[in-house]
């Protein structure tokens, strides 16, 4: 036995509900966060980063003692110095603290931008993880309603460059004058209902009757049909700022869908809130982002008063998305050229070529590994290789390099400080074409318009050899 009581050589396995990103998937993970990141920037966010772990009372005051996010679902130990501290369950909370602790709220507008895990203890099931993670944006220190406009029009670009189909579900929640009110309401409507509440339901309207109104029970939803909206009882500053942010989507060309049953699991929310579903994933798990305006929330959490709204995007949903709607974006390519040393004298110079090809910006790499020529060639073609470049006795003894195109399937001899420029020609013409373009035949290709027999190939490779091997990624 180990330290950890698990039989020694028995193998280990990810905690339940973490994933392991493997390749290509991470790849293509890493490509939607920096689109997210990216139309961040475009749009005056900047980068920003905090702990994974906070003080634990940080969530249960800011995220709200009574969600299920604070009730059942943090990560939250005893650290060795007797401090209550909790994996952080979203990154909000940890945002707003760590400007109000540095200074930066109360002097106007802050846009900031994260990316990190969250850690729930939920169910684990596809899209829904114990450890997941988020692409963030808050913007803080304004309650222009045209902020809020601006910040879903960040997420309309994010959904549209990724090509992903999805509905923005949208609605208002009040605020701290009507918001008291209408919950009061509510109250009594579901208190009216009795016993025909289940019982766990009842104690759930008690805590947080708007919680109800969103749960996906048929029976429950058939129970509450007529229970009175947010929607209809919106104060009038609320219903102008709301009025205001339909307008400005409108102008954007955003479109939404009225969801006055949205509520949304974290008690912060106020005024607007919102939500992307994925139409290709189950109801379990297709809310791909979501989030809305918190004004009040810095000061719950001993800040100056700091306005603010943002939202989050769930990266490994949206890969899921991706990956079920067939549309996950090209992992880049991991190799472009093979460098040979066909020979052990040949090694400094193809250690030398890797570097060189590298810094003009070509994946290449060799193969360490024992193989014959054809081995090789086969080999480079399965990783997609658009060059190889042989180094064999003749070539080091002439100063110079066969380089194979792999598409074109031909071959030239080109001096050693000609194979640069040589590689990057083909790559950059195979990146030119569009996938499945790529044909043989070398007519008008750089790398292969020297003289016929332009030196003589000094490793000659039968074109059968390479025939049948897709070399194209
Ligand atoms: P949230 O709706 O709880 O909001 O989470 C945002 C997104 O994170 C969800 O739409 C989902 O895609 C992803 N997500 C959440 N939990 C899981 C999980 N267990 N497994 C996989 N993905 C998950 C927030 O967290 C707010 N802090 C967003 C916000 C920012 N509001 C204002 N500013």
């Amino acid at each position: 036995m180990d330290a950890g009581g698990a039989p020694l050589h028995s193998r280990f396995e990810g905690p339940k509900g973490t994933f392991d990103y493997l390749p290509p998937l991470a790849d293509v993970r890493a490509r939607v966060e920096l689109t997210m990141l990216e139309q961040a920037r475009l749009a005056g966010y900047q980068r920003m980063e905090t702990p994974i772990f906070e003080e634990t009372g940080l969530f249960a005051r800011g995220v709200g003692q009574s969600t299920d996010v604070v009730q059942k679902e943090m990560y939250t130990f005893t650290d060795k110095g007797g401090r209550s501290v909790t994996l952080r369950p979203e990154l909000t909370a940890g945002a707003v603290r760590a400007l109000i602790e540095h200074g930066r709220l109360g002097g106007g507008l802050v846009k900031v931008a994260f990316s990190g895990p969250g850690f729930r203890y939920e169910r684990p099931q596809a899209g829904r993880q114990r450890q997941f993670h988020q692409v963030d944006i808050e913007a803080i220190g304004s309650a222009d309603p045209a902020l809020d406009a601006d910040v879903i029009l960040v997420g309309h670009e994010v959904f549209r460059t990724l090509g992903i189909a999805v509905t923005l579900l949208l609605t208002s929640l009040g605020d701290a004058e009507c918001r008291p009110v209408y919950r009061q309401r509510l109250l009594e409507f579901l208190r009216g209902l009795g016993d025909k509440l289940p019982s766990e339901v009842r104690a759930r309207a008690e805590q947080n009757p708007l919680r109800v109104l969103d749960m996906k029970d048929p029976y429950v939803q058939e129970l509450t049909a007529d229970a009175p909206l947010m929607r209809d009882s919106l104060c009038k500053a609320c219903r102008e700022h709301d009025d205001t942010v339909r307008y400005l989507l409108g102008e954007a060309g955003v479109g939404w869908t009225e969801a006055p049953r949205l509520v949304r699991g974290l008690d912060y929310y106020m005024r607007t809130t919102f939500e992307w579903q994925a139409e290709a994933l189950d109801a379990a798990q297709n809310a791909l982002g979501g989030g809305g305006r918190y004004d009040g929330l810095s000061e719950l959490v001993g800040g100056p008063p700091a306005p603010g709204v943002g939202w989050a995007l769930g990266l490994d949903r949206t890969v899921l998305a991706l990956e079920r709607a067939g549309a996950l974006p090209e992992a880049p390519p991991q190799l472009q050229a093979l460098v040979l040393p066909l020979t052990p004298a040949a090694q400094g110079t193809a250690v030398k070529l890797v570097r060189d090809l590298r810094r003009a910006g070509v994946a290449a790499d060799q193969p360490y590994a024992d193989r014959t020529l054809r081995g090789h060639m086969k080999a480079a073609a399965k990783a997609g290789a658009l060059a190889v470049v042989l180094l064999g006795e003749e070539e080091l003894a002439d100063g110079q390099a066969s380089v194979r195109d792999m598409a074109a399937r031909d071959q030239v001899r080109v001096p050693l400080d000609s194979v640069v420029p040589t590689v990057a020609r083909i790559a950059a013409t195979a990146g030119d074409l569009a996938p499945g373009g790529r044909e043989g035949g070398a007519s008008g290709r750089p790398g292969s318009a020297g003289p016929p027999g332009a030196g003589g190939a000094a490793v000659g490779i039968d074109p059968s050899d390479t025939d049948d091997q897709g070399a194209a990624p």
